[in-house]
């Protein structure tokens, strides 16, 4: 049976300030999705929140880029934003970035991983978000789940996953995409997605079968509109077991967490730490990053689940690792490394003061 899995999210309203979702939000998404389930668009549907984000999970038979789907999605987000104006919640309809939907969600503001398979007899499924991030984040996790043996012990004792997988890497910049095959090709992949704010990992495919292995959003917000509305909190889809890695090589790069970019006004480093859905509230200066793992197994494409899979104590050490590296960050204030480089904060008054204090500057001797 042929099912697409569509994850669309957007930020259309944070309660309180960036740090959370209201749950009547969630509870209007919810009412939004059962109506057009019932009616048989969607096979299935699971309404959840990272952070500040809303994220629509669904099941459904029109594939990829589907503009039905896609306008479901995006009406949904209309219909929440109502409510969050209603509840002055902040940043109402904050990523919607036009005000009139033209067939597909892609470049309108909202974040979305899409794919399109033929449900195995077990399809166990990871769906990542996360909040206060950009797209790049999820790089150096995808290089380890596919790439790294040290991460996935699969790729050396597992005869199905000896061959290794495939990169789809975006230039999100340029606007182009070039495919690597690892592991031959991994020095050469990494002079590129170890620069994640330019090259991300779009998609992984398994090089044995071509079957699509995961599939992240790559959507640049300030790219899109030009100018700071917020940063991108993308989300992933990774597919596990069998052929692909297992449940726990996939959840493992998240046990030493990294540092992404994107805390504060989307213009500082700061450590991705993995937490449940529930903890899923960036508070302390407005962070750190969050990454929440929803688990599910698909049956004829309903969603089995979620199970919620950083919820469990063996990420405790990760996230008391992830606040140490925060402290030591913020030890470091409007300074670089912690700062972003002045080229990628999204939030600057470079031209202002540079401009107000032009006069002031003299050659060197
Ligand atoms: C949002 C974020 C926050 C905001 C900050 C200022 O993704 O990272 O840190 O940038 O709270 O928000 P505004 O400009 O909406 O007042
Ligand atoms: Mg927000
Ligand atoms: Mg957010």
């Amino acid at each position: 049976m042929k099912i697409t899995l569509s994850v669309i999210k957007a930020d259309i309203g944070g309660y309180v300030g960036h740090s959370e979702s209201h749950p009547d939000i969630l509870a209007k998404a919810d009412d939004c999705l059962s109506k057009v389930k019932s009616e048989g668009l969607l096979v299935d549907y699971h309404v959840t929140k990272c952070g500040d984000d809303l994220q629509l999970i669904m099941t459904h038979q029109q594939g990829e880029d589907n503009e039905r789907i896609h306008k479901l999605a995006w009406d949904t987000f209309i219909d929440c934003t109502e409510v969050a104006k209603q509840l002055k919640l902040h940043g109402a309809g904050q990523d919607l970035l036009s005000d009139a939907f033209s067939g597909n969600v892609r470049g309108m503001g909202p974040g979305v991983a899409e794919m399109e398979f033929e449900e195995r007899e077990a399809e166990t499924i990871i769906v990542y978000m996360a909040d206060k991030t950009s797209s790049g984040a999820w790089n150096m996790p995808l290089y380890k789940i596919f790439a790294d043996p040290f991460n996935t012990i699969g790729l050396v004792i597992a005869e199905n996953m000896h061959q290794g997988f495939t990169f789809e890497v975006h230039d999100v910049k340029e606007h182009k995409k070039i495919n690597f095959n690892a592991p031959e090709e991994i020095y050469d992949m990494l002079v590129f997605i170890g620069a994640p704010s330019r090259f991300m990992v779009k998609a992984v495919y398994h090089r044995g079968s071509g079957e699509i292995a995961a599939v992240s959003s790559t959507q640049r917000l300030a790219l899109i509109a030009g100018r700071y509305i917020g940063k991108d909190d993308p989300v992933c889809i990774v597919r596990s077991q069998g052929e692909f890695p297992a449940v726990g090589e996939v959840l493992e790069p998240f046990a030493s967490p990294i540092l992404v970019e994107g805390w504060m006004r989307g213009s500082h480093m700061g450590p991705l730490m993995p937490v449940s859905t529930k903890d899923s509230t960036p508070t302390r200066f407005d962070g750190p990053p969050r990454v929440t793992a929803a688990g599910f197994q698909l049956a004829r494409g309903s969603l089995v689940g979620p199970r919620d899979m950083f919820a469990d104590k063996s990420f405790n050490l990760a996230r008391h690792q992830a606040n140490e590296m925060a402290d030591m960050m913020r030890r470091h204030g409007p300074f670089e490394p912690h700062r972003l480089p002045l080229e990628e904060m999204e939030y600057t008054t470079m031209p202002q003061v540079m401009k107000r204090l032009e006069g002031r500057f003299s050659p060197l001797d």
